[in-house]
């Protein structure tokens, strides 16, 4: 099974390279399911096809559906609803707001990806493509799973249990609500869900790739969204410059097709995967162009792995184990390294990550670290 991601900034392409992609896989005899989160309907719009909440059937091997945040909180999240709408309820907000605070931020993202998981374990699918929200939410919400297994691993059992005996003293005082053990059960659940879809973001059938435009500030966002989700376990498997202006594109353009020679040769300096181009089109790419264009640009299998390296990988050197991570774009002076027991804490420029170390690391003592062509690499004795 095949799971791509497409994140980039806003218009870049996103939902375009997406369906070009997914309309390729079918056409390769894969059954294969796009999935949207943008609340804007704009696969609808690419397609010319009207797309529902749940998977569409557009052809024999390909399905679409476009999430829709309402429709999601009543399939799964009915009592989780019920549960903030009493909070603020007891806080003396109106029905009304509450109905709209219940819809939280960042909502639709992690719904599309509790989706993405759903139709992964059905197993219905041979591919399924997520086309993502812009890239600093969707990255922001990929950290998310690393977020929660921390909470699982730390606090969850116990907290439980202390609402169990809490809640029947504590309620009456503080007059608001305590969520009841169905609701924890549920959230617990939703903790689990999203713990498998982080092991699933992280394994061989994953792969993101970054759409991008051959301009400065697409540039810079696409490095950092690169080094991000590389840091975080996550395979860039490659980059895909969209828009490039053809060299007859007309005098208008001469000064264009200049900056977007510059940015392409410092992309493909910098960016260690494979590079796909994509020419700017003469007229938007929707319906039937969609499709001609998909045939084009993708002469090859879209769905494949383009790279074997993986973002971290342990190796043994001597009597040592070298745990290794990649990080692109980032220099020395902005990577710190913290041991603390199982965990090791990475902290780079703006990010942080907690690795839970694996069993044959967690044992042995951290002896060491170095930053070399791009990686860094910690000893462990
Ligand atoms: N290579 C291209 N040439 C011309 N127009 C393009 C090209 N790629 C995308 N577009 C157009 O640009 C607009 C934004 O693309 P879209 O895929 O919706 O971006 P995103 O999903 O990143 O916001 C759409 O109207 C689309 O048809
Ligand atoms: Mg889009």
């Amino acid at each position: 099974m095949g799971i791509l991601l497409f994140t980039g900034k806003g218009g870049v392409g996103k939902t375009t390279v997406a369906a070009m992609t997914a309309i390729k896989s079918s056409s390769l005899g894969y059954k294969t399911l796009i999935i949207s989160t943008d609340p804007a309907h704009s696969l609808s719009d690419s397609f010319q096809f009207q797309f529902g909440a749940e998977p569409t059937k557009v052809s024999e091997k390909l399905y679409g559906m476009e999430v829709n945040v309402e429709h999601e909180l009543k399939k799964h999240w009915d009592v989780i609803k019920d549960y903030l709408l009493l909070f603020f309820k007891s806080q003396g907000i109106e029905d009304v707001i509450a109905e709209e605070l219940a819809i939280l931020p960042g909502f639709d993202e992690v719904a599309s990806l509790l989706n993405l998981l759903e139709y992964y374990e059905k197993g219905i699918y041979d591919v399924i493509i997520l086309d993502c929200a812009p890239t600093g939410e969707t990255l922001r919400l990929l950290s998310v799973p690393e977020v929660a297994k921390w909470y699982m691993n730390r606090f969850f059992g116990i907290e439980k249990k202390l609402i169990k005996i809490v809640k029947p003293i504590a309620e009456p005082l503080i007059k608001i609500p305590l969520p009841s053990e169905e609701i924890m059960d549920r959230i617990q659940e939703m903790y689990v869900k999203i713990s498998k879809l982080k092991d699933l973001l992280e394994s061989e059938e994953a792969m993101v790739r970054i759409v991008m435009n051959p301009e400065k500030m697409v540039v810079k966002e696409s490095e950092r969204a690169f080094t991000y989700l590389n840091l975080f376990g996550y395979t860039v498997d490659c980059v895909i410059v969209n828009k490039v202006f053809p060299p007859n594109a007309g005098d208008f353009f001469s000064d264009w097709i200049k900056m977007q020679e510059l940015y392409i040769n410092q992309i493909r300096e910098s960016f260690p995967v494979p590079i796909i181009f994509i020419p700017f089109q003469r007229s938007e790419i929707v319906g039937e162009k969609l499709y001609e264009l998909a045939e084009k640009v993708f002469d090859f299998d879209p769905t494949k792995r383009l790279i074997s390296e993986k973002p971290m990988k342990i190796e043994k050197d001597g009597d040592s184990l070298l745990l290794k991570i990649r990080a692109p774009f980032l220099r020395r002076e902005d990577i710190e390294i913290y041991r603390r027991g199982n965990e090791l804490i990475v902290v780079a420029g703006q990010w942080k990550r907690t690795i839970f170390l694996p069993q044959a690391l967690a044992l042995k003592e951290t002896v060491g670290a170095s930053f070399n062509n791009n990686e860094i690499q910690i000893r462990f004795r």
